[in-house]
This record gives C-alpha cells, sequence and structure tokens, in this order.
C-alpha cells in the first residue's frame, strides 16, 4: 500500500509552534469509459492517494512528538499522488479530529476526484479536485474544493496519472478555495417537533456581490423533493436574498447564510419529513454538498386497560394498548410475576395482537388482547412489556433495554379490603390507596 509506504517515510523532528501536519490515506475516484462498449457506460477506478494538511493548529498541551510533520518519501515517485493543503484560510473546520483518528481507532471516509468548472472560467493552468473527509464516529464531514498552486520550482517531474507537475518534494501543492460541512449528519427527532439540519460553507476571499446559491432537497426511498431553495448576495449590509420555500415550514435565516451558515430549520415534523437531506451550495463556479439524515423516532404510551382487575367467576379480558409511535417496528409481551417468584417468566400464553393502525400524523398504534382465567392466582403481577427503539429516555428506560412496561396486581376479592390498586409504571411500584 502506498499509505505504508509514506509512513514509513515519517521522521520525528521537531516543530516550531503549535501546528502539526495530518496526513490521510484517500482514494482518488476516476470516471473512465466502461470496456463493454455494447452497454457504452462508464465506470470508476479507484487509486490510492494521500492527502496532507499542513500547519494544523494544535492545543498547547499537546505533545508535538507524538505529531511528527509530514515528510514526503526521500526518492520522488511520479506515481504517487501526494495532494498537499494548508488547513487555514479558509479554516477547514475540526481538521484536528483527523489528528487523533488513528489513535481512537476511527474510521476516516476519504475521497477524492478532479473537479471540472463551466468552461467559461476555466483556466488551462489551473487544476480542481473536490475531496470528501468524514469519520462518522465523531459527525466530522466535510467535502473540499482544492485549487493547484503554482509549483514554483518545479522538480523537473510530472505526476504520471494527472499531468501535473510536482513540486521539489514530490507532492502537488493546493490551497482550499470552497467547502461544504455539517456537523451532525444524522439527526434524530419527535414527531410534532421542530428541527434544526446543520450545513455550512467557507470560502476563500470573493466579492460582495457574489452570489450563493443554497438548494435543500429530501431524499427518502428512490423518490425526491424539494424542500427550499435560496439565492442572495454576499453582501452582509444589504443581502438581496429570494427564498423558494417548498415545504411548509422550512425557512433559512439569511443574516447567517451571509456568514456562511446554510442551516435549514423545519418546523411541525411529520413522518414524510424523514429521509436524506442534501444541502447543495454554490459559490461562483464552485458547487458542493452534505448529505444529513433525519430519523424521526416516536416513544409509544402504554397503559393497561384497567387498573385494577378482581378475579370473578368467568374469565376477564385485559388490553395492554401501545400507542402513537413510531416507526412502526414493536415488541410487546405478556409477563407474569407469581406471589411466590422474584423475577417474572414470558407468560405462555401471549394474547392475541390487534392489527396495527395508523394515525394523520404518520405514527401507530397496536393492542394486545390477553384473557384473565377465573383460575389465576390472586397475588399475580400481570406485566405488558414494549420494547421499541424510541424508548430510551428516562423514566421509562429499563436496564439494558428499550422497553416500556406497565404491570397490574391480580387481586382475589374473596378478602374484604380488595379495593386496593397496584400500577407499576416502568420498575417502580405505586401503591395507591382508595
Ligand atoms: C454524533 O451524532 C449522533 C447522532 O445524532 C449523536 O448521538 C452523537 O452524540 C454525536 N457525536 C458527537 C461526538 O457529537
Ligand atoms: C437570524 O440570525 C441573526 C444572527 O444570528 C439573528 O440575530 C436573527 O435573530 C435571526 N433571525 C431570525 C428570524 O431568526
Amino acid at each position: 500500500m502506498l499509505a505504508n509506504l509514506i509512513l514509513i517515510g515519517f521522521s520525528l523532528k521537531f516543530v516550531c509552534g503549535n501546528v502539526a501536519d495530518v496526513v490521510l490515506s484517500c482514494s482518488l475516484v476516476e470516471e473512465g469509459v466502461g470496456l463493454s462498449g455494447m452497454t457504452g457506460g462508464s465506470s470508476f477506478s479507484r487509486a490510492p492517494a494521500t492527502l496532507v494538511f499542513r500547519d494544523v493548529a494544535v492545543a498547547s498541551d499537546e505533545s508535538l512528538d507524538l505529531l511528527p510533520p509530514f515528510v514526503a518519501p526521500s526518492l520522488l515517485d511520479p506515481d504517487a499522488i501526494i495532494i498537499e493543503v494548508k488547513a487555514s484560510s479558509p479554516e477547514v473546520p475540526n481538521v484536528e479530529v483527523l489528528l487523533h483518528a488513528d489513535c481512537n481507532d476511527l474510521e476516516v471516509t476519504c475521497e477524492m476526484s478532479q473537479y471540472s468548472v463551466s468552461k467559461a472560467l476555466r483556466r488551462s493552468d489551473l487544476t480542481y479536485f473536490m475531496v470528501s473527509i468524514s469519520v462518522e464516529a465523531v459527525n466530522f464531514s466535510v467535502t473540499l474544493i482544492l485549487q493547484t498552486l503554482a509549483v514554483l520550482e518545479p522538480s523537473m517531474l510530472t505526476q504520471s496519472k494527472l499531468g501535473l507537475p510536482l513540486s521539489p518534494t514530490g507532492t502537488l501543492p493546493t490551497e482550499v478555495v470552497f467547502l461544504v460541512f455539517s456537523q451532525r449528519n444524522s439527526i434524530s427527532a419527535r414527531l410534532r417537533s421542530d428541527a434544526v439540519l446543520h450545513c455550512s460553507f467557507r470560502h476563500r476571499e470573493v466579492p460582495p456581490e457574489q452570489e450563493v446559491a443554497i438548494g435543500w432537497r429530501l431524499q427518502h426511498k428512490g423518490k425526491g423533493w424539494k424542500v427550499l431553495q435560496m439565492e442572495t448576495t454576499l453582501d452582509e449590509a444589504e443581502p438581496r436574498a429570494a427564498v423558494h420555500e417548498e415545504r411548509r415550514g422550512s425557512s433559512l435565516n439569511v443574516t447567517q447564510v451571509v456568514d456562511g451558515d446554510a442551516s435549514v430549520t423545519l418546523t411541525k415534523l411529520k413522518v414524510r419529513d424523514e429521509g436524506s437531506y442534501i444541502c447543495s451550495v454554490s459559490l461562483g463556479p464552485f458547487k458542493a454538498q452534505q448529505i444529513i439524515q433525519l430519523h424521526l423516532l416516536q416513544p409509544p404510551q402504554v397503559s393497561l386497560s384497567q387498573q385494577k382487575l378482581v378475579l370473578k367467576a368467568e374469565p376477564q379480558t385485559l388490553s395492554c394498548h401501545c400507542s402513537e409511535y413510531y416507526p412502526l417496528d414493536v415488541q410487546m409481551e405478556w409477563w407474569l410475576l407469581f406471589p411466590t417468584d422474584t423475577e417474572p417468566t414470558v407468560s405462555e400464553d401471549q394474547g392475541s395482537l390487534s392489527s396495527h393502525r395508523q394515525h394523520g400524523d404518520g405514527s401507530y398504534s397496536l393492542t394486545s388482547q390477553l384473557t384473565v382465567p377465573s383460575t389465576a392466582t390472586p397475588g399475580t403481577k400481570i406485566i405488558c412489556k414494549v420494547s421499541h427503539r424510541a424508548l430510551s429516555t428516562p423514566p421509562l428506560r429499563q436496564p439494558g433495554g428499550h422497553e416500556s412496561t406497565n404491570q397490574l396486581l391480580l387481586v382475589d376479592c374473596g378478602l374484604p379490603d380488595c379495593h386496593r390498586d397496584f400500577l407499576l409504571p416502568g420498575d417502580e411500584l405505586t401503591e395507591m390507596l382508595r
């Protein structure tokens, strides 16, 4: 692997100032024409590449011995693709998380490709790359557009694949011209609540009359919808903005857009708002995007039809109602805790389930009915246990699982004081005396 070769090239070296280099293994993705002339389809090829962020600011307490600067291989290799970029101006947000990604065993995804700008703006001496980097575990995701810098003292060598002149250290020097990033690529929200989907951009200096266009789209299960579109100038004093709100209750703050914040707010979330949101930002010849997943989660409310079940001569029906939850997957179970036991056991009779009911807001309800025979043991606790993804907030949380229970105590009415009800929300016994 190329990456390994380069890592061997590392050497410990004293560094002045609190800056370090970040070296990432990437793939250069190229679109090639497929060999199968019949279909005329195109295919993608991947080549190993390295991205070096130079001079990333590090915290002053950071030991720089552990963060040696990048040292290029001593033998210039025209086949190696080493892209070098300064991480400042515009600043690459949170780039320091990449410094420790290796030690913390975080998986970094890095893909780059050549980026073509429209013909009118094309300059023969400039080449652009689009680089997408993400570290899922820490919600780090950024797409950069890099522009090649003139190589002042060319090494006489040309990168074999890209045909670009290599620097004396065998790298391709570049600078960031535009970037789009998100701090949260996956968010969960309750039905009927509001959510902010985060998306920001940075750019090198541009004239204030420069137009920026922001588009938010939703994709879900192979379908796509426009959410919101806006165009504005980057003039702080007087942004001229045109906003097209396609989803009712979606908004962007124009003042914040001028400062590079393209986040969208969605109000009164419904089930149909769930999916992948694509935030695209266009600035002059550059366009980059981020994808943010929105998941809706609504925990069920669990209730039993009776708070008191007094044994009678004939069998009685007990219902456990699980209402207004999302998504659909839910598990309902009947458990019994006999008066002589300390641990509840799964009931052999699991009753019968109604079919799912869907409400206007997309949430679901389900009922399970259990027949309690007249021969049931008095003092037995009947427990309705519900498991659902959204049940993770206290006080409903049970150790080790996403469940909610509701319990009821069978009372034998042979006794004179049988008007005692026991209702157990969660795992706490609340005794109510009437
Ligand atoms: C990343 O996002 C997930 C999902 O929204 C969240 O639970 C987690 O706390 C976030 N992690 C960090 C480090 O921000
Ligand atoms: C837009 O953002 C600015 C700056 O953060 C803030 O002062 C203002 O209140 C926001 N406007 C709205 C309508 O939220």
